[in-house]
């Protein structure tokens, strides 16, 4: 990446219910070629979501901790407008397989139709955590299955209470 790139802020954008190894490997990898990697956690996950947006947040600033250069926020509306609001030129995104590439690819058009200054970068995932995604953590979580190796410690220990809190 040239020297000038290391001024631009990128934004990674996401529901992370929760954030796993996966979107912390896209991260770091986004963290040295810009400047200032903002994780947008998207508060509009709802409804479906497992964790509420504080906990979301929080759990991905404990993971990012020790990222030097990025910062954790939330935020609502279109990803576009933040991006603008937050002088970021880019959105990061981790690709797993060809099950991503129709939606992200449809995303990142409609992005670049509503703000073309702001591009979509997508980033390859390492192979090792090409299955891996939060639903799935979910799942396998809730069913007893071991997944400490796919997901920090601050998501760990809460998956694990949620868990306690349901009585299993
Ligand atoms: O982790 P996810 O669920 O794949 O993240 C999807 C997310 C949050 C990046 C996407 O749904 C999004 O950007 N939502 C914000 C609302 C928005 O801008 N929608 C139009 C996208 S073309």
């Amino acid at each position: 990446m040239s020297d000038e790139s290391l001024e631009h802020i990128a934004l990674c954008p996401g529901s992370f219910d929760p954030i796993t190894e996966g979107h912390l490997d896209i991260i770091r990898r986004a963290s040295k070629m810009f400047g200032k990697v903002i994780v947008a956690v998207s508060a509009e996950a709802g409804k479906q979501a497992l964790f509420s947006i504080a906990e979301r947040v929080e759990m991905a600033t404990e993971a990012c901790h020790s990222i030097s250069n990025t910062e954790v926020d939330s935020f609502s509306g279109l990803v576009v407008e933040y991006a603008r609001k937050r002088g970021a030129v880019a959105l990061v995104k981790g690709l797993r397989a060809v099950s991503d590439f129709e939606r992200e690819v449809q995303m990142a058009l409609m992005n670049r139709r509503l703000a073309p200054e702001v591009y979509t970068v997508f980033l390859v995932t390492h192979p090792d955590y090409a299955f891996l995604s939060s639903s799935l953590v979910k799942e396998i979580a809730s069913l007893g299955g071991d997944v400490e190796a796919l997901v920090p410690a601050s998501v760990l220990r809460r998956l694990r209470s949620k868990q306690d809190n349901c009585g299993t």
